[in-house]
């Protein structure tokens, strides 16, 4: 998948940024309450140092394939899509299934600022400050039952006004699946903002999972319908090449793509001096994911 350089500073950028690093040190990181003794004081520690890319950067360098396969196909294609109403279903094995309307959602949810590493299997990485409320806050509304192992997760289809859904890039609609205890992991949120600002069509509006130490595929934009279920769902990538994309797509620096190596990351932004960076094992997350996957071989469960 090819990539385009560009400039990604502009003045506009200066001001809310200053603005949201200031604020950034007041929140220290990871602010979520869930986090408490989850090893958040490391987590905030080391997020402290994580300086955001650019409003510019995160907007208009993106992966959404349903506005097309290049970077600046979706910053371009995005604003076609009406996200006024939206409506998530909610299914499979929940006590209280049906249509919530994003509205409705929002009005019962905690939204909170997450600065995250953003980390792309292409091997391009960024950090971003989502705004977003637990996945878990929104799976306790739906009351998820005690069979449910799996979540599954869909994105809309409306090919008028997803013009990338008018060719077969991908099978539509792009699916995504978590087990229930990532799910559940306070780390794992809803994204609707970005810098404190709606989240742009581009990125994902109204609402995208983000689960941090996966690769960025495993965070399903648009999303309309979340499905809780005792079988592992179909992911988008894994039936487009399941050689190259397993279901959990963690990131891991010791396992390599079938046809690149996922030791190292460019870290957008900075134009032709952007730098490569080590990739962290789990992104960074490890202290806080890793006793998910105590006993399973990473490799094989890529
Ligand atoms: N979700 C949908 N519905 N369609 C997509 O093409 N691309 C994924 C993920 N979620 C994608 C998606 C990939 S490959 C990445 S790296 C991230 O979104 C990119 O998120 P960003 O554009 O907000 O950085």
């Amino acid at each position: 998948m090819a990539y385009r350089w560009k400039n990604t500073l502009t003045a506009q950028d200066v001001t809310p940024q200053a603005a949201y690093l200031n604020r950034r040190h007041i929140m220290a990181g990871l602010a979520g309450a869930g986090l408490a003794g989850l090893g958040a004081g490391a987590a905030s520690a080391q997020d402290a140092a994580l300086e955001p890319n650019s409003w510019e950067d995160i907007t208009q360098y993106n992966n959404f394939y349903e506005f097309g396969t290049g970077k600046g196909d979706p910053a371009r294609e995005a604003h076609r899509l009406t996200t006024k109403p939206w409506t998530v279903k909610i299914d499979g094995m929940v006590d209280n299934p049906g249509d919530y309307d994003f509205a409705d959602i929002m009005s019962q949810m905690t939204v909170e600022e997450r600065i995250y590493r953003f980390r792309c299997v292409e091997a391009w990485s960024m950090v971003i400050p989502w705004n977003g409320f637990e996945l878990a806050d929104l799976l306790a509304l739906a009351g998820v039952q005690s069979e449910a192992k799996y979540v599954a997760f869909e994105t809309l289809v409306r090919p008028e006004e997803m013009i990338g859904q008018r060719f077969r890039a991908l099978d539509w609609p792009y699916v995504e699946g978590l087990r229930l205890d990532e799910a559940m992991h306070p780390l794992t949120i809803m994204a609707t903002g970005i810098y404190g600002k709606d989240i742009p069509n581009q990125n994902g509006a109204p609402m995208r999972l983000v689960v941090p130490w996966k690769y960025g595929f495993k965070s399903i934009k648009s999303i309309v319908r979340i499905t809780l279920t005792d079988q592992e769902p179909p992911t988008s990538w894994n039936k487009a090449n399941a050689r190259e994309y397993g279901f959990y797509s963690n990131v891991n620096p010791n396992v390599s793509h079938p046809r690149w190596s996922q030791a190292s990351e460019r870290v957008v932004g900075g134009g032709l001096f952007a730098r490569r960076q080590e990739t962290l094992m789990f992104n960074g997350y490890e202290e806080e994911v890793a006793s998910l996957y105590e006993g399973m071989n990473l490799a094989e469960f890529y």
